[in-house]
């Protein structure tokens, strides 16, 4: 603080002087310099290093992959840029430069070709699912293979279960199929079983499939607030599991996945995934709904999981193919969102490109 008695002759105010002038020396003598400076620790990398609050670690990372069966070649996904259909052949060397690029985690899509009203292939030991679980973990033994149970990729209607008189899912008839998809994903190999197709109950049922088949060890993530999302248009095109094309069936997911409105109603679905066993809660889609994960984080001590989902990551290639902004720099700055929101782990389709960044970056 400048006394005023220290201030330059030229500066110095009489006493009894103007209003203007009184004015001018209260501010001249007052504490009108900061004492914090927010900037001091902003002046190098070094220093903005070392109060870095949060990071993203390669290991933090769970790359989504989709398989399609009965494929000749990989195919680009027009509405989702940078990702691709695997075939079963691809799938192998996919899985190695993954693994080779320092992705510890995937997670597994099936594009069907052998659909039916319940989905059955999906639980059929030698179907697609088990199938593509059993390649990736022979491609990378230590890889995770996260096995996302539902059956939208697998119903010939594109529900996420099995459908009711009524045109909607029938929840407590999907539990008992949910259970045995999730007996063949841990058969074929997978270490953890992720179901989302938002049913009533499926964390319990999944737990108890698995705890008398002998998969006890096995954890669950739960899909625990996935929200019925315009940002799952990419997904749906490269999964082939839109809604709509079948008469006398509901055209959206509405009467399962949650309303964006509702966010309590997002900490009551994670409790009771908590309650049901779940060992890791997700939240789905991922930056639109930061305050959902911030909010579960203050609720529950599970590790917290978001998806950033397929629209959300091609909202960010577009924009960087149109020229406004810088693609790595977008990334990297959505995971660390994530992380600051309270997110131990990251499904994202930029996994690959997250991880060359960082390699870059050292
Ligand atoms: C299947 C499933 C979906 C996604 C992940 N698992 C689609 C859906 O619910 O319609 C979306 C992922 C994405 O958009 O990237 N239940
Ligand atoms: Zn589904």
């Amino acid at each position: 603080m400048t006394a005023k008695t220290d201030l330059p002759e030229n500066l110095k105010i009489a006493e009894g002087g103007s209003h203007l002038d009184q004015v001018k020396m209260k501010e001249l003598t007052s504490d009108r310099f900061p004492h914090v400076r927010m900037r001091r620790l902003r002046g190098s990398d070094a220093l903005r290093d070392l109060v870095r609050e949060n990071h993203v670690r390669k290991e933090d990372l769970i790359y989504p992959i989709f398989v399609e069966e009965n494929a000749d070649e990989p195919q680009d996904i027009s509405s989702l840029p940078g990702v691709r259909r695997e075939t079963e052949k691809s799938l192998s060397t996919t899985v190695k430069e993954a693994a080779a690029a320092g992705v510890k985690s995937i997670i597994l899509f099936g594009v069907s070709h052998h659909k039916d009203h319940t989905g059955s292939d999906s639980f059929d030991p030698n179907g697609l699912l088990a199938r593509m679980i059993d390649i990736s973990k022979q491609a990378a033994p230590d890889i995770a293979v996260i096995a996302d149970v539902c059956f939208c990729e697998y119903t010939d209607h594109g529900h996420c279960g099995v459908i009711n008189d009524h045109g909607d899912v029938d929840n407590d008839r999907t539990l008992e199929n949910l259970g045995m998809q999730a007996v063949v994903a841990a058969e074929a190999g997978a270490d953890i079983i992720a179901p989302s197709s938002m049913m009533d109950g499926q964390v319990m049922g999944i737990r108890h499939a698995l705890d008398v088949t002998g998969f006890s060890h096995i954890p669950v993530m739960a899909y625990a607030a996935k929200f019925a999302s315009v940002y799952y248009g990419p997904f749906r095109d490269a999964a082939g599991c839109s809604l709509g094309h079948m008469d006398h069936v509901r055209k959206d997911r509405k009467t399962y996945q949650m309303d964006p409105a509702n966010g309590r109603e997002a900490l009551r679905e994670a409790a009771l995934d908590e309650a049901e066993g779940a060992d890791i809660l997700m939240v789905k889609p991922g930056l639109p709904y930061l305050d959902v994960i911030a909010s579960i984080r203050q609720h529950s001590k599970l590790p917290l999981a978001a998806y950033q989902v397929s629209g959300e990551f091609a909202m960010m290639k577009f924009a960087a193919q149109a020229g406004a902004l810088n693609y790595d720099e977008a990334l990297m700055e959505s995971l660390i969102a994530f992380k600051r929101a309270g997110t131990d782990m990251i499904l994202t389709y930029g996994s690959l490109d997250a991880c060359r960044i960082l390699s870059e970056n050292g």
